[in-house]
Formats: C-alpha cells, sequence, structure tokens
C-alpha cells in the first residue's frame, strides 16, 4: 500500500492562545477506511479541514497525493483529489432539484454536458437515490439529503472522502443507509476518513485513530483499539456495547475474549459460553 495522506509533526492554531492540533503526524494508507473518534473539542473537525487545505498547518507538513497543500498550486488538485462530506445535510444542499445539486460541482468545473448527465446518474444510483432524481431537494429527509450531498462528491470521482460526522442529525434508518454507502465506495477502492461519535460506527473500520485534546491518543484496528477501554473511558469515551459487555462478564470473573466488536461477535461469545456451561452442568448430572 502507499500513502495517500501524510501529516507531518502538524501544528495548529487558530489564535496565539492555544494549539487546537499539537505535533500531529499520521499516514493515511490508500484504499484504508480511517474512523476518528474524540470528544468534542478533540479537534477532529480541524484535522479532517487540512485534508482538503480549508486550514494550513501552523507548522508542519500535510500532503494529499503527494502534493503539500500549502501550495495554491495544488489546491484545485487537492481539492478535486478529496472531497468531504458534512454534519447537516441542509448546509451541502444547494439546488432546489435534486439532479441539479448533484451536478452543481461540475458545471463550475465545466464538465462537458453528457459527461455531467453521465456522473449524476451514476453517482444516485451509488447512494440509492436514483429514483429521486427530478424531486425536489426540500423536500428530502435528513437521510436522503445527506445521501445526495455524498453524490455530490461522487460525482467529482474522489480518491479520498472525509466524512464529517456524517451521520450525527440522522435517524437510524438514515444512519445505517449512510454507513453502508460509506463502507460501499471504500470497496470501490475510495480511501475514506470517517469522524464519528458512534463507537458501533468506528468498530466497522478498518483503522481507528483516537484523538485526544488535539493529540492522537491510540490508533490501530478497531480490535485494539477499543480493548484498550480503561484508556478510552479515562477520557471520556465509550466502547461499543458488546465490547462493555465482555468486559463486565471479565469483571465477573468469566473468561470472555475482549476483542469483540459487534453483535454478531458477541451472540457467538455467548453461544459458546452457555454451551459450554450446559456440558459442564451435564457432567455434573451424570456425575
Ligand atoms: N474557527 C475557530 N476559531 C477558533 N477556535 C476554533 C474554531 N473552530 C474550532 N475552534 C476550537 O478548536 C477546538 C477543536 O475544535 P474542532 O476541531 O471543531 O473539534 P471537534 O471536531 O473534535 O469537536 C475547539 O476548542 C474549538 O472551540
Ligand atoms: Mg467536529
Amino acid at each position: 500500500m502507499s500513502a495517500v495522506i501524510e501529516f507531518q509533526n502538524v501544528s495548529f492554531r487558530y489564535n496565539e492562545e492555544k494549539d487546537i492540533l499539537k505535533n500531529i503526524s499520521l499516514t493515511i494508507e490508500k484504499g484504508d477506511f480511517v474512523a476518528v473518534l474524540g470528544h468534542n473539542g478533540s479537534g477532529k473537525s480541524t484535522l479532517a479541514k487540512h485534508i482538503n487545505a480549508i486550514l494550513l498547518p501552523s507548522e508542519g507538513k500535510v500532503s494529499v497525493d503527494g502534493l503539500d497543500t500549502s501550495d495554491d498550486n495544488n489546491l484545485a488538485a487537492i481539492r478535486r483529489k478529496a472531497g468531504m462530506v458534512f454534519q447537516n445535510p441542509d448546509n451541502q444542499i444547494i439546488a432546489t432539484v435534486v439532479e441539479e445539486d448533484v451536478a452543481f460541482a461540475l458545471e463550475n468545473l465545466g464538465v462537458p454536458r453528457e459527461e455531467m448527465v453521465r456522473r449524476v446518474d451514476e453517482s444516485l444510483n451509488a447512494v440509492g437515490m436514483i429514483e429521486f432524481k427530478k424531486h425536489a431537494t426540500t423536500k428530502l429527509s435528513g437521510g436522503q439529503k445527506q445521501r445526495i450531498a455524498i453524490a455530490g462528491v461522487i460525482a467529482m470521482r474522489p480518491d479520498i472522502i472525509v466524512f464529517d460526522e456524517p451521520t450525527a442529525m440522522l435517524d437510524p434508518q438514515g444512519r445505517e443507509d449512510v454507513v453502508n454507502i460509506t463502507k460501499k465506495l471504500n470497496e470501490q477502492g475510495i480511501t475514506v476518513i470517517y469522524i464519528t461519535h458512534y463507537m458501533e460506527e468506528a468498530a466497522q473500520a478498518k483503522r481507528v485513530v483516537v484523538l485526544n485534546d488535539g493529540e492522537i491518543l491510540i490508533d490501530g484496528t478497531p480490535h485494539y483499539v477499543f480493548q484498550n477501554a480503561g484508556l478510552l473511558t479515562s477520557v471520556g469515551l465509550d466502547v461499543p456495547q458488546s465490547t462493555s459487555l465482555m468486559f463486565l462478564l471479565r469483571n465477573h470473573g468469566i473468561k470472555v475474549p475482549l476483542a469483540v466488536l459487534n453483535e454478531e461477535e458477541c451472540i457467538s461469545v455467548l453461544t459458546d459460553l452457555l454451551n459450554t456451561k450446559e456440558s459442564i452442568n451435564g457432567s455434573d448430572f451424570k456425575g
């Protein structure tokens, strides 16, 4: 794998008062799916905005596909490579008709009409919203609006998409749709940076980076990160419910693996546990 995003000793401050990012070094490989966790104010959005050069480091260097974000000449190329999806779908919808909204950025880029139509259809299909093509954007649900916002980004054919808490304002169905679309895009080769405060969503990533007060607290696979429940709770973060249940069982002296991230894994561990108990009880009974 090759690096597609590189933070080299990046510090950032909005004003002289405080460093919001503190000497961050982070390499993200092409095709990865990286969840970024951290409580409010830990610097997640600030970090995200460095990826497409909305913000530039106060110290250090960020490069995207080898392009230095602080070089003005790279700006257009970087913005085309790295798309962003934000929390509030209402702030991202510009046009009154769905297809026009998805086409908006393409039109600005001067993409020829036929190519534009093709890309709009392709993008709406990718988010399962093709039948809403001619619909009014104002009539859509939050989840549908967020899917349209994602389609607008996909239409740009980015290599990287940064999602900044894309499900925070959605209902459970909308959340599930967005997560599934994200995973599908990653399977198709798009590098995904996914900021969330839902542990269950982060558990589905390939890598989890936890930010705390502008620094990387822990970084690794979901299994590795969530096994460090003590460290996470010490900074006010949770672990997925299934992981939490395993820790409770452990505390009661029941030997279960801690690396349990979702309901399926949890059910499998509990079923094994019950079967073992039954066979022990069974042999007791016979004996
Ligand atoms: N435009 C800004 N000007 C000054 N301070 C800001 C600005 N945006 C964010 N901050 C501060 O930077 C810190 C990190 O914010 P942010 O990156 O939005 O965190 P997160 O996304 O993890 O909640 C917070 O303390 C916030 O108040
Ligand atoms: Mg934020």
